[in-house]
Formats: structure tokens, C-alpha cells, sequence
């Protein structure tokens, strides 16, 4: 890295923050312990830059190292080591020309000649104050390469040309516009994408989950039925529609117990099953399709039924603990439960709802 003065004569004596700049200056103390306010110093050089026309005159850095109440020599360090600081005066628009490899491949020597022409020596200031440059290394936008920093902007994907137009109109206070300086939006390819265009790549229909081959199927397979092996499962396709959605698992076969006798009724017959605490939308409609549709039935269950159907339905001991039996004794019987009232009142809305 080079030796990196300051101008000790340019800045004068003194160095104030502006008024506007004390609500800035807070925001970043405030980030901080108040053992800790030197963790601000760059933030606040970046600020005292700011408000001493884009460059650190030494009373500027005094007056950092006197607010965070460090040793003047460690705010020196700080502001001589990181290029961003500029220890002489600069131009009112100030070039930092990235001169890094992938700049320079890309045609960054032309780029100074151009500064050298237009403006002149490196940190020379124009004599109208304007413009001033200087090279620096890699600025972080090598894919937009060559590129300058004018101020805050980047200026990007730059020729001789529109470096020289751009300087132009800055010496000549007409508006510029940062950013890359073709036909390209940011870093996208220039003039418009040239891979990934396939619009079903953005319209989510390639998002379809495909069948895998180890999905659980609800019917057993071929190869599971006749012991021969499957022909190759197809892959990449979109997943059919089950036909119809059901709540128990048709092949799941109970450990223990015996399974409650199914009966076949009148739809008109069928007890309201979510009168019985426990039992929701989900489990009725599951008990539906074990054939049980009536309080008179689950009434009838044996301890060996039960067993049944609680390993059936994957609930172990929720039949007993809510004491379905009792409650639909009571309900087959034409009485009614604290909680059968509650579910007549509509003040149940698990009862209601698709919720067990
Ligand atoms: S090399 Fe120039 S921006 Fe990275």
C-alpha cells in the first residue's frame, strides 16, 4: 500500500460538524456501549468527510478523536489506512477509478487515460473545483467491469466514450445516471436474459411434485400382489389426483383386540357422533367408515373393541380417558351430557369445525 499523507496545510485550523449532521452522529454513537464508542470512528471519519467537501483535513480527525475521546494518533491509523478516506482536498465530483484486474482486463487503462486527459494528474482538482480522480483497487462490482465511483454512484460496463460523456456533463452540471452504462439491467446479461427464458420455469408448473417410486400406495402394487417385479416407475410426471380422500388406512390391520361389528343403515338413522366428547369431524367421519354410525353401538363395545379401535385409529387410551361408552349410553338412552349440551348450543366449535 502507498504512504498515505494528509494535507496538513489545506485544512486549516478548525473543522465543525454541520447542525444537520448531529442527528447522523447519534445514530451511530447510540449502536454502541459507552465503553465501546470508538467502535464509531469509521462512521463518523465517513460523516466528517462528508461535511468537509469529500475529504479529512487533520482538525476533522481531531474533532472524531475528541467526541470519542481516543488518542488523536489511533483516529490517524484509521483514516491513513482505509482508501475510502481522502486526506486532500477532492473536486466536488471525485473519480475513484478501479484499476483491480478484472477492471483492467476490461479496458480500465483506457479508462485513466481518459481521467489524465479530462482532468488530469491523479488528485489534481480541476481549476473550477468540479472534478478530481484517482485509482483504486476493486470496488465490488467486477461483473459490471470496467467501472468508476463518482461520489456515492457507481458508474459501470464504462468505454472511453461514456466516461468521457459522463465527465463531460458533471464539468458542465448536466444530470448523469449511475449504474451500468448498456443495455443491461444491474448485472443481467447485456440486452436481455440469455438462459433460464423458458417461461415454465417461472410459472410454477414445473413445480408438480412427481411421482417417486416409493410413495405409499393404498393398494397394494403388482409386484406386491403377484411377487413379479414392477415395470419401471415413471418419473418426472405430475402426480394424479387421488380419486377420494380417506381418513383410516384400508390396509392397516389391528394388533389387538377385535374390530366392532360394522352395520349398514339409513343415512337418516345415523347419530350425531360429535355429540360425544372426543369425537370431532375427522374421527366421526373415520368411524363411518369402520360402519359405526349410531351411540347404540359405540355403547355396546367390548374392552376387546375398544383395544381395537384405539389401535386402529392410532389414539392408545383416549377411548377409556374420555369415556366414550358412558357418553354414548347416555346419549343412546335419549339423555344428554354436559357436553352433548354444549354441542346442541353450538358452543363447541371443534364439534363443528374439520378439528378432532
Ligand atoms: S476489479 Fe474493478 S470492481 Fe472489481
Amino acid at each position: 500500500m502507498a504512504l498515505r499523507r494528509f494535507d496538513l496545510e489545506a485544512g486549516g485550523d478548525t473543522f465543525a460538524f454541520k447542525p444537520e449532521t448531529e442527528e447522523k452522529i447519534a445514530f451511530w454513537r447510540n449502536k454502541y456501549p459507552a465503553d465501546k464508542q470508538r467502535s464509531a470512528v469509521i462512521p463518523m471519519l465517513w460523516l466528517a468527510q462528508k461535511d468537509n467537501a469529500g475529504w479529512l483535513s487533520e482538525p476533522a480527525m481531531r474533532e472524531v478523536a475528541d467526541r470519542l475521546e481516543m488518542p488523536y494518533i489511533r483516529v490517524y491509523e484509521v483514516a491513513t489506512f482505509y482508501t475510502m478516506f481522502r486526506l486532500q482536498p477532492v473536486g466536488k465530483y471525485h473519480v475513484q477509478l478501479c484499476g483491480t484486474t478484472p477492471c483492467q482486463l476490461r479496458g480500465a487503462d483506457k479508462l485513466k487515460d481518459v481521467c489524465k486527459q479530462e482532468i488530469g494528474d491523479i488528485m489534481y482538482v480541476t481549476d473550477d473545483g468540479r472534478l478530481s480522480w484517482e485509482e483504486v483497487e476493486c470496488l465490488g462490482a467486477c461483473v459490471n467491469a470496467p467501472m468508476v465511483q463518482i461520489n456515492d454512484d457507481y458508474y459501470e460496463d464504462l468505454t472511453p466514450e461514456t466516461l468521457a460523456q459522463i465527465l463531460g456533463k458533471l464539468k458542465n452540471g448536466v444530470e448523469v445516471h449511475p449504474g451500468p452504462q448498456v443495455d443491461r439491467v444491474n448485472s443481467a446479461p447485456q440486452g436481455g436474459a440469455t438462459s433460464l427464458t423458458e417461461p415454465s420455469l417461472f410459472d410454477g408448473s414445473r413445480n408438480a411434485i412427481a411421482t417417486l417410486p416409493n410413495l405409499p400406495s393404498a393398494t397394494p402394487t403388482e409386484a406386491e400382489a403377484t411377487g413379479k417385479p414392477d415395470a419401471a416407475p415413471p418419473t418426472n410426471t405430475k402426480r394424479e389426483e387421488p380419486a377420494k380422500t380417506t381418513l383410516i388406512d384400508a390396509n392397516k390391520k389391528a394388533a389387538t383386540g377385535a374390530r366392532p361389528e360394522s352395520v349398514t343403515i339409513d343415512p337418516a338413522s345415523y347419530d350425531d357422533l360429535k355429540r360425544i366428547k372426543g369425537i370431532g369431524p375427522k374421527n366421526e367421519s373415520a368411524l363411518n367408515e369402520l360402519g359405526v354410525y349410531t351411540f347404540k353401538q359405540i355403547a355396546a363395545w367390548t374392552p376387546e373393541n375398544v383395544d381395537w379401535v384405539e389401535d386402529f385409529m392410532s389414539f392408545p387410551g383416549r377411548i377409556e380417558r374420555e369415556d366414550w361408552i358412558a357418553q354414548a349410553k347416555t346419549l343412546a338412552d335419549g339423555g344428554e351430557t354436559e357436553f352433548s349440551k354444549r354441542v346442541d348450543a353450538g358452543d363447541v366449535p371443534s364439534s363443528q369445525d374439520d378439528e378432532d
